[in-house]
């Protein structure tokens, strides 16, 4: 049932440009520039009544949320805040009947997120969820859904829930600029091209496997790694440390990378580690710079960077090289070099990486 993978969790890696192709089929409109999503429930009157946006999830479904608000912020001009489901629902959140509440939930069941959701409610708040889950308890009781369609994830890391879960933002995106006014059918347009080019760019990602795969012994007895990005790349620096932690047991933290020198730089030395995501576009001057500062230090940098950049590659450990376009889309291209990095330090480690220690795929405890 692995299909000739060594582990689920290498299988979903791999199933991602799929996942992505069924998560977008059916709902672009490609000529208008406008997006279609069935379960949405919401018309266009009601999405202009919103005035602010609130995007609740944990862990993984909690840094694409962080993706969300970027994205809506940018395109939408809406306010957006993220919270950790467990902390918004026990404190006294402002939500009130114009507040839109996106709950985000790979398997819908998740207790703190369903919580926060039925207070959300009982406040007045419109609520829709991102589920891969049909029928599951978020899904059932949300006032509009938007699934993904990833399939079954069985590893419990989450990888093909968590990529989905950013082309449902990536929509969402649309069609809330567009019946709000804020993206025009030409921007609307162009960023589903750069949507429909997603999967093709993450099979290229995905030859990274075997570079990955041969650097991956050289960092199995670190016993910290540190993950950088800037922007959207941000949420990602956080995913990658995150993806490390649960099924290599090495300790990694992301952090924004304009934020290092606010403290972590003191934990710079030839024996850590270093992720940067520095792959070109808008930041890409400043995280350069970041990179240069623990190169400075005597980190060891992994950088993530664009096929071709001489420049990254020549100055650090090891460049994993990303296809150079697709930069509005560039979170989902990144993931795939961390989720790959994650999987092999951990198989190399002998660690259970479909089954890590401690850890259940659905959180259905508070
Ligand atoms: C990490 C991971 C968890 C989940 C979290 C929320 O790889 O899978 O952090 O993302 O438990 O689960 P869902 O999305 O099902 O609410």
């Amino acid at each position: 049932e692995k299909g000739g993978y060594k582990h689920f969790m290498l299988k979903e890696i791999f199933e991602q440009p799929r996942a992505v192709r069924d998560t977008i089929a059916g709902r672009l409109r490609e000529e208008q520039g406008d997006v279609y999503l069935e379960d949405l429930s919401l018309s266009d009157a009601q999405l202009q009544k919103v005035n602010r946006i609130c995007i609740i999830a944990c862990g993984t479904s909690w840094h694409a949320a962080l993706v969300g608000k970027f994205l809506i912020e940018e395109y939408c001009r809406v306010p957006v805040e993220v919270d950790i489901a467990s902390e918004f629902r026990y404190r006294n959140p402002v939500v009130d009947e114009n507040t839109l509440v996106m709950l985000i939930s790979q398997s819908g069941e998740t207790a703190d997120t369903l919580a926060a959701m039925r207070e959300s409610k009982r406040r007045g708040g419109t609520c829709v969820a991102i589920c891969n889950v049909v029928d599951s308890s978020i899904a059932r009781e949300a006032d509009g859904v938007i699934y993904t369609h990833a399939g079954p994830e069985i590893g419990v890391a989450s990888t093909k829930a968590f990529v989905t879960q950013l082309i449902a933002l990536y929509l969402f995106t649309i069609r809330l600029g567009r019946s709000r006014g804020k993206m025009d059918q030409e921007q609307g347009r162009k960023l589903i091209s750069a949507i429909v080019r997603v999967p093709g760019l993450m099979e290229e990602a995905l030859k990274l496997n075997e570079q990955v795969e041969k650097v991956a012994r050289n960092y199995i007895s670190a016993r910290d790694f540190l993950y950088l990005g800037r922007g959207m790349n941000y949420p990602i620096a956080l995913e990658g440390a995150l993806k490390l932690k649960e099924i290599s047991y090495i300790h990694a933290e992301g952090y924004a990378a304009g934020e290092m020198k606010h403290g972590p730089i003191a934990l710079i030395d030839e024996h850590m580690p270093v992720v940067v995501l520095v792959p070109k576009g808008a930041t890409y001057d400043k995280v350069f710079s970041n990179m240069e500062e623990v190169i400075a230090r005597g980190g060891r940098v992994i950088a993530v960077c664009s096929k071709g950049d001489a420049e990254v590659a020549g100055k650090v450990e090891v460049a994993l090289e990303i296809p150079e376009d697709g930069e509005e889309v560039m979170p989902i291209i990144i993931s795939i070099p961390m989720q790959l990095l994650a999987y092999h330090v951990a198989v190399l480690k002998g660690t259970d990486v479909d089954q890590p220690r401690n850890l259940a795929k659905s959180v259905t405890v508070e």
